[in-house]
């Protein structure tokens, strides 16, 4: 199934457009397949109706396959999440949704952006360090998973010129 659906987003570009209410669904949906603890409709809904938060999306051959989503306060934002499909993973998806997610950040006024991720995220840690984060903070047993050993999380800083 994996292969089928490469081989159909394969060569298609994708389209990065804005995010809002109306994506609600499809935002919930990736990010329960990507992450242990999920967002509700009404979580994800009730984040995209504040002002302070930007959202884009990645489309590809018609399906929503990519998401990023930030909060701004004051003149500092955090990435809130970032995620995409998993049949479209490693073809810097990922990449550009954060690039144009880091300009239209910087066009509002932010100048310094911050996350935290899983130390044991490597896909994550790569796309972060490649787009000139650095570690400022460090929480240890911050991430539980069941079965696992807790894992700390790295808070990383991106200033914006
Ligand atoms: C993290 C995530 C968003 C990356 O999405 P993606 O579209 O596959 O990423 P890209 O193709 O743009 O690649 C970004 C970097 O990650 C690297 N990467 C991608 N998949 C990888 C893997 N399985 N293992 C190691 N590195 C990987 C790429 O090589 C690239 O690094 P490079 O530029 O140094 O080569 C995706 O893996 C995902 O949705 N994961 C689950 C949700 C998550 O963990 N989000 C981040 C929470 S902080």
């Amino acid at each position: 199934m994996i292969a089928l659906l490469r081989r159909l987003f394969g060569r298609a570009r994708p389209a990065l457009l804005d995010a809002g209410p109306r994506d609600a669904a499809a935002i919930a949906a990736l990010h329960g397949a990507a992450f242990h603890r999920g967002w509700s409709e009404e979580e994800v809904d009730a984040l995209l109706v504040e002002r302070a938060v930007m959202a884009h999306r990645a489309i590809l051959s018609g399906k929503f396959v990519g998401f990023i989503m930030s909060r701004r306060a004051a003149d500092e934002a955090e990435i809130l999440s970032v995620a995409v499909a998993h049949a479209c993973r490693g073809r810097g998806l990922a990449r550009e949704l954060l690039q144009l997610h880091l300009g239209r950040l910087a066009g509002t006024g932010v100048r310094a952006v911050f996350l935290e991720v899983d130390e044991t995220n490597r896909p994550a840690l790569r796309l972060y360090r490649r787009a000139g984060f650095r570690e400022v903070g460090r929480r240890p047993n911050y991430y539980a998973a069941p079965g696992a050993k807790p894992a700390a999380a790295l808070v990383l800083r991106r200033d914006l010129g």
